[in-house]
Order: C-alpha cells, then sequence, then structure tokens
C-alpha cells in the first residue's frame, strides 16, 4: 500500500463520501443501489442473516449478493470497492452447509497452535468461498469468570495462550506477511477491546473493574498477539471500565478516546481500523444509535449498523461541520479504511465471485481438519479405573440430550446468532457424537436411548452419556448472580444419570459445553468424564478418542485452559490467583488409560447465591501467570504492562522502544539498539527493563530451544 495514494484519493472526497466509507449497515437494512447511492464502505451480516434472509442460502446466493454489493460501490465517483465482514467465529458458522469447527474454549484444550493456524486458514476459504472479505474473529477475551455467557469463545483465562494463539488466528485468517493479505486471506478482526472477558460476574457487556495494569497484562495480551500477526481491524467492546479505586471511570469503550487511541492506536501502535460493536454507540453516554460524535472522536472508524444508518451519515456530517468531530478525525478513520482496503488488495481484486477460492466448495479437508480439531480438544477429567478407552466393538448404550444434536454440539453463533432453532437436518455436513459412535463401533453395537427410559445398562459393555449445555451467545448465557450449578440449570442430565449410574456398566459421560461448570453430582455419576466443549459439526472426532484402536484413535492429549472449579460459587477462579483451589486446575488432562481414583465429590451447595467479583481481576500480581511454560512456545514476543512505562518491548526482530539489556557474557543474543534476537538456543538471558530502572522479565530459550519468559522479577508500578 502507498500512503501517498491514500492522501490522494482522500483529497478528492467529498465529505458525504467520507462518512459513506465509515457506515457498516446490516445486509437486510440496504440495497447494492443504496451501497453506490451512498458510498457505503462496509456491510456485515451478523450471526443469523442471510441473503434473502433465507437460512439455507445457496452459495451462488452469497456470491450474487457479494457481486451486486461490489459492482455497486466500485460504479461510484470514487471507485472504493466495499468490503463485507462476517462473524465466522469458528468456521463460516452463517453459511448452510459449512463445516464448523470447535468453538475457541476447545481450541484452548487442543494445546496445538498449528491447528488455531490451519483452522484459521479453513475458515478464510469458507469466506472467500461465499463472498466476504472480512471475518469478525478472532475473539481475544480473557476469560476471568466463566458466569459470563461468551465464555467458550476465548481460548483461555491465561493471557499467555490467549497472546500465543490470536497471532496463530490472525496468520492463519489474514494469510500472507503481516501487511499484505494473500489471496486466499481475509481481513481479522481482533475482539473485543478491551475487557470483555472480565467484567464484575461475568455480565455481558458490563463494567470491568481492573486496574490499568490488569487491563493490559491480562485483558490487552490477545491483542498484542493479534497486532504482531497484522491484525488489521480491531472491534470495540461493549463493555465499561471503571475502576473507583484508581480513579478509573472510562465509561463504555465505544467512547473511551484512553482505551481506543491513547492505548490501542498510539502505545500499541495499531494503524489499521477499529470498528465499532451492532450499535455499541448508542450506548455511549449522550449517545443514540443515529449520532456519536464521542465515539468517533474516541476513535471509532467504523460505525456497525446504526439503526437508521441514513440518519447515522446525515447527523455525522452535520456533527464534522459544526466542528463537534473534527475533519482530521474523520480523514484519520478514512485513511485507516483505505490503508486496509489497499492492503488486502481489494482496489486490483475482480467482483467477488472471480476472486480466487470464491466457489470452492467445502472441502472434505476441511472436514478432516475439524474432526482432527475434535479429536485434539477432548479433555479427559476422570478415569476411574481405566474405562476409557473402550475397547473396539464394545456394545454401548448412548444416552442424553446431546448425543444426537448438531445443535447442542455446535452452540452459539452457528447458522442462528444465539445457535438455537436448528435441526440436525440444517447441517447437511454435519455428524452428531451419536452418528460417530456408530461409524467407529459399527451401528449394531450402538443402543440409543435419549432419556435412558425403561433401558437396562447392565446388558452393555459402556454407557455414553452426552449431556452439557443448550446453545446462547450474547447476553443469553449469562449467569450474572446466580451460581454455576449444573445440576441446577440443567437437571434432566443428573436425572439420565441416575437412571444408569450404578446399574452393571460403567458410566463415561461425554460433556457438551462451553464452560466449566459446577459438575460434581455430575461427575459422582459418571466412572468417566470427559469435557467434550463445543465440538462443532465433527462429532466423529468425539468418538475417535472414546475408542481404543478406531481408524482415528489418537489418544487424550488436551489439556484445560480454564480451571474447573471446585464449588458451585467459586468464581473467578483463576490460575496465578491467591488461594487458587480449583477441582481440576489449569493444565489439567489425563491420558488415555492412565487411571485418575477420584473419589466421591462434595455436593453441598451453598444457600447463597454467587456475588461480585470486583472486575475479573485477580487478587494477587497478574504477571505470575506467565509462570507456565507448558504452553506452546511463542515465536515472539511483544509486551507493555503499564508498569513498563507503557512501552513496547521487543524480542525477535519486533520493534521495540525500550530499554533491553543482554547479559554482558552472553553470546546467544545479539542487541541491535533497542532490537534484541535469539541467535541460537543455548542458555542466555535478556533481561527487559523499565526505563525507570529495575528488571521487570527475564527471558530464556528453554530445553526444546523455544524462547520463554518464566522469570518475573515484578516491580510495582511507578508512582
Ligand atoms: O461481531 C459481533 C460481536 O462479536 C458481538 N455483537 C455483534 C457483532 C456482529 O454480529
Amino acid at each position: 500500500w502507498d500512503e501517498k495514494r491514500i492522501s490522494k484519493i482522500l483529497a478528492g472526497m467529498t465529505l458525504a463520501e467520507k462518512v459513506g466509507q465509515m457506515t457498516q449497515p446490516e445486509i437486510g437494512a440496504i440495497t447494492p443501489e443504496e451501497v453506490g447511492q451512498y458510498g457505503i464502505g462496509s456491510v456485515l451480516n451478523g450471526g443469523g442473516s442471510w441473503p434473502g434472509r433465507d437460512k439455507h442460502a445457496s452459495q451462488k446466493a452469497w456470491l450474487d449478493l457479494a457481486d451486486a454489493y461490489w459492482k455497486a460501490s466500485v460504479a461510484t465517483r470514487t471507485k472504493i470497492p466495499v468490503i463485507w465482514g462476517i462473524d465466522a467465529v469458528h468456521g463460516n458458522n452463517n453459511v448452510y452447509g459449512a463445516t464448523i469447527f470447535p468453538h475457541n474454549i476447545g481450541l484452548g484444550a487442543a494445546h496445538d497452535p498449528c491447528l488455531v493456524r490451519d483452522i484459521g486458514e479453513a475458515t478464510a476459504a469458507q469466506i472467500r468461498a461465499t463472498g466476504q472479505d472480512w471475518a469478525f474473529a478472532p475473539t481475544l477475551a480473557v476469560v476471568r469468570d466463566d458466569r459470563w455467557g461468551r465464555t467458550y469463545e476465548g481460548f483461555s483465562e491465561d493471557p499467555r495462550i490467549t497472546r500465543a494463539y490470536g497471532y496463530e488466528a490472525v496468520k492463519g485468517l489474514q494469510g500472507g506477511n503481516s501487511h499484505g493479505l494473500s489471496d486466499k486471506g481475509v481481513i481479522a478482526t481482533a475482539k473485543h477491546f478491551i475487557g470483555d472477558g472480565g467484567t464484575d460476574r461475568g455480565v455481558d457487556q458490563g463494567v470491568n473493574k481492573s486496574s490499568e495494569a490488569e487491563m493490559i497484562n491480562i485483558h490487552g495480551q490477545g491483542y498484542y498477539g493479534a497486532l504482531a500477526a497484522g491484525a488489521q481491524t480491531v472491534m470495540a467492546s461493549f463493555n465499561s471500565w471503571t475502576n473507583a479505586d484508581l480513579g478509573i471511570a472510562e465509561g463504555k469503550m465505544h467512547g473511551s478516546k484512553k482505551a481506543l487511541t491513547d492505548i490501542l492506536k498510539q502505545k500499541m501502535g495499531f494503524d489499521g481500523v477499529v470498528v465499532s460493536d451492532w450499535n455499541g454507540i448508542g450506548q455511549v453516554e449522550g449517545c443514540t444509535n443515529a449520532s456519536c460524535p464521542r465515539a468517533i472522536n474516541a476513535g471509532i472508524d467504523v460505525v456497525m449498523v446504526p439503526n437508521d444508518w441514513k440518519a447515522f451519515i446525515a447527523n455525522t456530517i452535520a456533527q464534522v461541520e459544526s466542528g463537534q468531530i473534527p475533519v482530521a478525525r474523520v480523514d484519520d478513520a478514512v485513511r485507516r479504511i483505505l490503508r486496509v482496503k489497499l492492503r488486502a488488495g481489494v482496489f486490483e481484486a475482480p467482483k467477488p465471485s472471480s476472486r480466487p477460492f470464491a466457489r470452492s466448495g467445502d472441502a472434505l479437508q476441511a472436514r478432516k481438519l475439524a474432526r482432527e480439531a475434535v479429536r485434539e480438544s477432548q479433555v479427559l477429567l476422570k478415569n476411574n479405573g481405566r474405562v476409557l478407552p473402550l475397547a473396539p466393538r464394545s456394545k454401548v448404550l448412548v444416552v442424553g440430550k446431546s448425543a444426537d444434536s448438531l445443535q447442542n454440539q455446535t452452540g452459539g453463533w452457528s447458522l442462528t446468532w444465539q445457535g438455537t432453532g436448528n435441526t440436525n437436518a440444517d447441517f447437511p455436513n454435519g455428524t452428531t457424537i451419536l452418528g460417530g459412535l456408530r461409524e467407529v463401533l459399527g451401528a449394531e453395537n450402538v443402543t440409543f436411548s435419549e432419556t435412558a427410559d425403561g433401558v437396562d445398562p447392565s446388558a452393555y459393555d459402556a454407557v455414553i452419556a452426552v449431556i452439557g449445555e443448550t446453545p446462547y451467545a450474547e447476553g443469553v448465557g449469562d449467569l450474572g448472580r446466580r451460581s454455576l450449578e449444573a445440576a441446577k440449570i440443567y437437571p434432566g442430565d443428573l436425572a439420565v444419570l441416575d437412571k444408569v449410574y450404578g446399574k452393571g456398566a460403567p458410566v463415561v459421560t461425554v460433556y457438551v459445553a462451553g464452560r466449566p461448570l459446577w459438575v460434581n453430582k455430575e461427575i459422582n455419576r459418571s466412572d468417566a468424564f470427559v469435557a467434550a466443549w463445543l465440538p462443532g459439526t465433527e462429532g466423529g472426532g468425539v468418538a475417535d478418542q472414546l475408542v481404543r484402536a478406531s481408524r482415528h484413535y489418537e489418544g487424550y492429549t488436551g489439556k484445560l485452559s480454564y480451571s474447573w472449579p471446585k464449588g458451585a460459587c467459586q468464581t473467578p477462579l483463576n490460575a496465578g490467583a491467591e488461594g487458587y483451589d480449583p477441582l481440576f486446575p489449569l493444565g489439567y488432562g489425563l491420558r488415555s488409560g492412565q487411571n485418575s481414583a477420584i473419589g466421591h465429590l462434595d455436593e453441598n451447595v451453598p444457600e447463597t447465591g454467587c456475588g461480585s467479583n470486583g472486575g475479573g481481576g485477580t487478587a494477587t500480581d497478574p504477571l505470575e501467570i506467565f509462570n507456565r511454560t507448558d504452553v506452546a512456545p511463542y515465536k515472539s514476543f511483544i509486551g507493555s504492562p503499564e508498569n513498563w512505562g507503557g512501552t513496547e518491548i521487543g524480542v525477535d526482530g519486533t520493534a521495540a522502544h525500550a530499554e533491553i539489556n543482554v547479559v554482558p557474557s552472553d553470546v546467544n543474543v545479539q542487541q541491535d539498539g533497542l532490537k534484541a534476537t535469539w541467535t541460537g538456543t543455548g542458555p542466555g538471558q535478556i533481561y527487559m527493563q523499565d526505563p525507570a530502572g529495575g528488571s521487570d522479565l527475564r527471558g530464556y530459550p528453554n530445553a526444546d530451544g523455544a524462547l520463554v519468559f518464566d522469570t518475573i522479577v515484578h516491580q510495582a508500578p511507578a508512582a
């Protein structure tokens, strides 16, 4: 791309054309003609919106609409192509027939950064096949309270995992190098900035009460990964940020200049586009859905779906003319939009249906990858008496509401927004867990009774109970002040387990859920317990791991990326916090064949509901979380905790603006001004120093030659 070219385009644009670029209507609310008439910069379809409002819209229908929008845009005076964004958060999950991958919580447990990248690439191919250019993914929430209904969209409670996987997800989606996107890539969105996973009591769109250091050290870490990988857009978060003790009262993130401009654009050096969330501007103090100078002045560049987008355009033009919004701010926003479009190559690209990868089908390759991802994401939590793996051709009784439900397997953001209202027929390429078991064990060895009524478990080698959560997405799944007690939310599951447990055959529970819940009662009624998360459309991957020597059997390798509670009200529960006492800690996961010998768990539930958590930070130094060394190696590291003076530190070729001191005798580290590069795999150390004095972080290569930072000499922030 070329900044001079951008300046030239900008110089020739009217104010109305500029505001048009900043406006992003929903496909149901705008015709192709209007895209041309108003010079609209981008359109979106949220979860549960399809061309012609047809849930089963064909690939051709998607491409035809994409072509129509594109043609209208390039026929305008400015000829700036429109781009189309979509919530493809686990595959292109809005599209009928697409393979749907496990939600991020499962990928976090899979412990395999390459897998995250591969899924990003496959998702980008799926998106291009239906004519979009832009994925509103990955979600980089560091989830600190599992009552949040979007817990499953986050990779982990651990900022390090989120940072590493954020990097891989963006690399996969965008392809190419850090700026130009490859022919098969799409524009990625790191979301939701900042603090979405750390609101008080896990309330969606609630208040994050973290300190500024916690905001950066915990909730900001994913963005360092995503930005290092070249993420071109960042979505603002619905949450607000308030910490009375520290005098932080930023209000809604959509109106926070501190968050969007001072931290993201300036300190973190982000030169791409900040897009608002759906009507996010309307929640900012003093704003409506159709008017919000404060959000634009705070740093929002593209406004997603103002309800009445025509009124939004008219109001914004008037606000610029009256000086409420500086012209320079609008120019900066449009410069960013043009920069991203040029980097993505859309100016040179032909109509969407003629681009590389358009019209390609949902490749078998994607299904294989998804099944692999499901296998890797499974975490074996209990295996008393080595029940698992089952012997080949075991005779099993399958029970439970989620055994034959692609709706429950895929969860929220699957064809519909909340993931509800779907049937198995809505996923023509999907396999339920029951279907997978029939494939792996032979249909003649599998008996299914969803409710387990009138069955005799003793006639089988094992009972497989597939239970857990039903779908939800924004807002709906929030438990708020309520506890994480699964038995209270899904009493039917316990009833099913009661019918089969202790009746002559071992019970294997497969738990399909978007978060850790308090499941002591369910675990007590199971000989083996597997966390299957929300595996998506490839239920065969769950079956593969249950049966020894099935064709794809690999044995359990998944490790928890979220701590599992010991009590119904034990939330927030995050590794590194004082008094950390989980049922299963971060990183826990049995190997196949390992005997867990877990005794009877406490089933007492506190009388009262759970209270406030104060905002998703931790009671202790958040940097202690970085002590984990069992996560996959990082290729690079960038960090700028606030107590390092708010500066960037780069290793391995990234830009650096802080002091990096290489231990004098070290031959493995070459320092070039403010940049340090590891040149070998031998021992060595880098100290990253707060310019104000004192060592904050020491990094060195581990036994595998990967660069790790596991020794923290944390100092209190300078006053
Ligand atoms: O991208 C999403 C976001 O994650 C939540 N609100 C709606 C947006 C668009 O659908």
